[in-house]
């Protein structure tokens, strides 16, 4: 089965900072580096390092041809990205030593996706196949309602946060990721818990703690805590984390075991700088000595 991820694309540019900018502060970097990335892209090479086939959807200006070349050398089908007259999206990212991040965002062509794109896009997905959303593109209602009326699987992950943009989607949903200051804010948009949401499955993702799944058909809910490592740099993992659960459960995994590989993968990331360019392959994840 395939996975369609309607997704941003980003050129990420990564400076190492001593602490995080404050207000009116102007802050000397100490290194800088250029990377692939956008929450889309990310999980894109996240679910095909994780053996996933993988159908990126998305939008890019004439200076983002690097990124579909390299979308396409890890292994991702490009075929669905359009070249448009915007300007490729970017990410200004400030990395501080503990790891913590900063990030200010352009959309640029992430906002350029058009209906006929979307359309003929997902004309070719099988029932079956899953569909997965973020916040960084437009689109994303039209997208969810189209794969819902075609039988995918239909996965938000709600970052950027934005409970307004939660709560267009929420109705076509079987699956939802978020993080756990995401959920309280989701919670006080719209007066329920995880364990409440119409969304067979949730995951609230909790940083170095780890991970909660919660089964709203059953009522269960099962803690995964996470592996023990030195976090040098935090951006892209819940990306990480994302794409490699996503490609568990297109392969047919159970979800602890989807959860379990994912938690390995996003381990390793934390301890790597940089984004889509880092994220691990699955002979990492399972050799891995964590
Ligand atoms: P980000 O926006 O930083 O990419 P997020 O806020 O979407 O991440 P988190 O909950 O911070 O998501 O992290 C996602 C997953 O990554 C966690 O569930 C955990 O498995 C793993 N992870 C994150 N931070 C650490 C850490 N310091 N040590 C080990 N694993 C971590
Ligand atoms: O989640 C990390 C991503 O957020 C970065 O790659 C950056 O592009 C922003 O979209």
């Amino acid at each position: 089965m395939a996975i369609w991820n309607l997704g941003s694309i980003n050129a990420d540019m990564v400076y190492a900072v001593p602490h995080l900018p404050g207000p009116g502060e102007t802050l000397a970097a100490t290194e800088f580096s250029q990377f692939l990335g956008g929450k889309g892209a990310n999980m894109s090479v996240a679910a095909a390092r994780a053996g996933a086939h993988v159908c990126h959807i998305g939008a890019v200006g004439a200076d983002g041809r690097w990124a579909v070349e390299r979308l396409t050398e890890y292994g991702v089908d490009t075929r669905q990205i359009a070249e448009v007259s915007a300007p490729t999206g970017h990410a200004i990212i400030a990395v501080e030593a503990s790891g913590e991040n900063q990030i200010i965002l352009l959309a640029g062509a992430n906002h350029a996706i058009t209906q006929d794109q979307l359309g003929q896009a997902l004309s070719q997905a099988g029932a079956g196949d899953t569909l997965v959303l973020q916040n960084e593109t437009n689109a994303q209602v039209d997208a969810a309602k189209m794969g819902r009326d075609l039988g995918l699987k239909v996965c938000y992950a709600a970052a950027p946060f934005d409970a307004e943009a939660v709560r267009a989607v929420l109705p076509y949903l079987d699956f939802l990721i978020l993080n756990e200051v995401e959920a309280a804010q989701l919670q006080e948009a719209t007066g329920m818990a995880p364990a409440s949401l119409p969304v067979a499955q949730v995951i609230v993702t909790l940083g170095s703690k780890g991970a909660r799944l919660f089964d709203t058909n059953t009522g269960k809910q099962q803690d995964f805590p996470a592996f023990k490592v030195k976090a040098v740099d935090t951006t892209g993992a819940g990306d990480t984390f994302t794409g490699y659960v996503l490609a568990g459960m297109d392969r047919g995994l159970p979800m602890p075991q989807a959860i379990g590989q994912a938690m390995r993968a996003a381990a390793i990331m934390v301890t790597r700088h940089g984004t889509a360019d880092v994220i691990p392959d699955l002979k990492d994840v399972q050799d891995a000595i964590l």
